[in-house]
């Protein structure tokens, strides 16, 4: 088969807001299609990706609440949940699909600000084993920050480590007039003032709550001169709670997906001119860095202590704010990555530009690295 395409993309803003799903869901949708050039009678079939529907809204059969914004278009349609790599996974779904549908539209959509504190920590812990994880209280703030501390104890990561990330991301997402934190400017005793969350992570080690959407239109044939090629595309997964692995310092399913990305495709992690991580705390950029293999085992903060990282550096990481400032819509977030990257690879990326994007990386996780999805698009 010919490498799938990327049509045309939309994104709605991340961050709150008084719009419903359907609405967010549908600005996306529009966005992507005109994008494309093409209306809803051209899509064949349509995948969605959301995780919150059930418990935040009382809402699931989300594909036929979506197919409802067009009324009459008869289509297959269907539902992806994998946490918070739903939208990733729907995206994966999307390309395997199309060996038998030629055009299909993926949306990634999420409503997480009506519900607020304990009540919707509950709610994305659902994301974690029921029994060794959710019962025993460990929430996501909490197994991430394991992660952290395993990986201080191995490798010597500091807290400054993370402030770097956080720093970066929010000064990326000062340029994105789609990020939570757009204009919101983030200082050195902003990050001092934060609060402990779950030590050692403070607040802005943490990705906020968002709502938004995210769109794309794949086909399988080149359409226009700004369609964009997917070259990899895959997911793996492994056992749920971090209980059940050996290792907390790295995901190994975010290493195998990685690997199967550039099996497809034939490049390796030098050929990556930019990548969007899952940095839904700050030691998942660190992590993923090391995952997808940008960096070894352990190193991902020599590139970022060497402001390599950054948007005019060697490989510019979440150039989008990512999810710690862009923020995560949890269903839209793997979606909206490749919003981003197709948007770099056109070159239309404005103020937060990427010099010389050619070839892009997105690493989209479920729960803590339960799921992984990793997509490789462009070319040299
Ligand atoms: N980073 C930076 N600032 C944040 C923030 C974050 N993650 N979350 C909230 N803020 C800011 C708000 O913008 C607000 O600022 P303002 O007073 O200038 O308007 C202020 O902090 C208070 O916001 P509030 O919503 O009351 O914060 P909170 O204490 O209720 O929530 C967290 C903070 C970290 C607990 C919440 O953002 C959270 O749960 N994040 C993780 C979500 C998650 O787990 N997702 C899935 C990951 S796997």
């Amino acid at each position: 088969m010919e490498s799938p395409y990327v049509l045309g993309v939309g994104k709605t803003r991340f961050g709150p807001t008084s719009k419903s799903l359907q609405m967010l869901a549908q600005e996306a949708i529009l966005a992507a299609l005109g994008d494309a050039g093409l209306g809803p009678d051209d899509i064949d079939a349509m995948i969605v990706g959301n995780f919150l529907g059930g418990p935040n809204e009382g809402q699931l059969h989300l594909n036929s609440v979506i197919a409802g914004l067009f009324p009459g278009l008869n289509i297959p349609s269907w539902r992806t949940e994998a946490a918070c790599a739903s939208g990733g996974v729907a995206i994966h779904q999307a390309v395997l699909s199309l060996s038998r549908y030629g055009t299909v539209l993926v949306v990634g959509a999420e409503r997480m600000s009506d519900v607020v504190g304990m009540e919707l920590t509950r709610n994305i812990g659902m994301a974690g084993d029921a029994i060794l994880d959710q019962a025993a209280g460990l929430n996501f703030p909490a197994n991430y920050a394991l992660v952290a501390q395993a990986h201080m104890e191995r490798y010597g990561t500091t807290t400054r480590d993370l402030e770097l990330v956080s720093l970066k991301n929010h000064a990326n997402a000062n340029l994105n007039p789609k990020a939570h934190f757009f204009l919101k400017k983030v200082s050195q005793a902003d990050i001092d003032g934060g609060q402990i969350v779950a030590s050692p992570l403070r607040l802005f080690d943490c990705c906020p709550v968002s709502d938004g959407a995210a769109a794309l239109v794949l086909s399988s044939k080149p359409r226009g001169k700004r369609c964009i090629p997917i070259l990899g595309s895959a997911v793996s997964s492994d056992a749920i709670s971090l209980a059940q692995r050996p290792t907390r310092t790295s995901f190994p399913a975010a290493r195998d997906a990685a690997r199967r990305a550039y099996a497809q495709s034939g490049l390796a992690p030098a050929d990556v001119s930019l990548a969007e991580v899952h940095d839904c705390f700050t030691i998942a950029e660190i992590v993923a860095v090391e995952d997808v293999g940008l960096a070894a085992p352990g190193h991902a903060t020599d590139l970022i202590r060497a402001g390599e990282t950054a948007i005019d550096g060697r490989i510019p990481v979440n150039a989008s704010g990512g999810l710690k400032a862009g923020g995560h819509a949890i269903g839209a977030t793997g979606v909206g990555q490749l919003y981003e990257l197709v948007t770099q690879l056109r070159g239309e990326a404005g103020e937060r530009q990427v010099p010389g994007a050619r070839v892009g990386l997105a690493h989209n996780v479920g729960g803590v690295g339960g799921t992984c999805s990793v997509h490789l698009l462009g070319g040299l």
